[in-house]
């Protein structure tokens, strides 16, 4: 028998910020580890990162990024990007098309701050708030 999200939008919805929510705490999570794309002009580029925060009732997804990172300055440029996720296990692909707020000294990264891991902390000066404006369709 096919899951209940086969065929209906909401149950999608559930299914996807389901496995979001997962990844943040599951370091096991195909999606923990999304590929976050942006675009300054014809300088196109993709990379690895850990998804840290999810938060259904605003569209939100976050990662955290050192301020020195190329990224920033491309997002300073141009907000839009996209996180590419993939779970082998359950052969779901979503594509999410976010627009991107860098947060730096402010509370958001704050209180991100206090719940980074000290280890952690090392790596990284600034984080990035993610903000979602679309997702997109399982595919099999
Ligand atoms: C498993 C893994 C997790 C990573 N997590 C992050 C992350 O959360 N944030 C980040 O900025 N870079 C992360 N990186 C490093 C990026 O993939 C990238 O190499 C780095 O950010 C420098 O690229 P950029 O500054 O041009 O984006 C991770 C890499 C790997 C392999």
């Amino acid at each position: 028998m096919q899951p209940a999200y086969y065929e209906n939008f909401d149950e999608i919805q559930k299914k996807l910020w389901s496995m979001l929510d997962d990844a943040v705490i599951n370091r096991d999570s195909p999606f923990r580890i999304p590929v976050f794309i942006c675009a300054n002009q014809n300088n196109i580029d993709g990379r690895i990162v850990v998804l840290r925060k999810t938060d259904k009732e605003n569209n939100v997804l976050q990662f955290h990024t050192d301020l020195r990172s190329p990224k920033v300055n491309i997002l300073k440029k141009n907000n839009n990007a996209s996180l590419v996720f993939y779970d082998k296990e359950e052969k779901i692909q979503l594509r999410v098309k976010v627009i991107c707020e860098i947060n730096n000294k402010n509370s958001v990264s704050e209180d991100s701050w206090k719940k980074t891991q000290h280890i952690s902390r090392r790596c990284y000066l600034q984080m990035m708030r993610l903000v979602l404006f679309q997702s997109s369709q399982r595919q099999a």
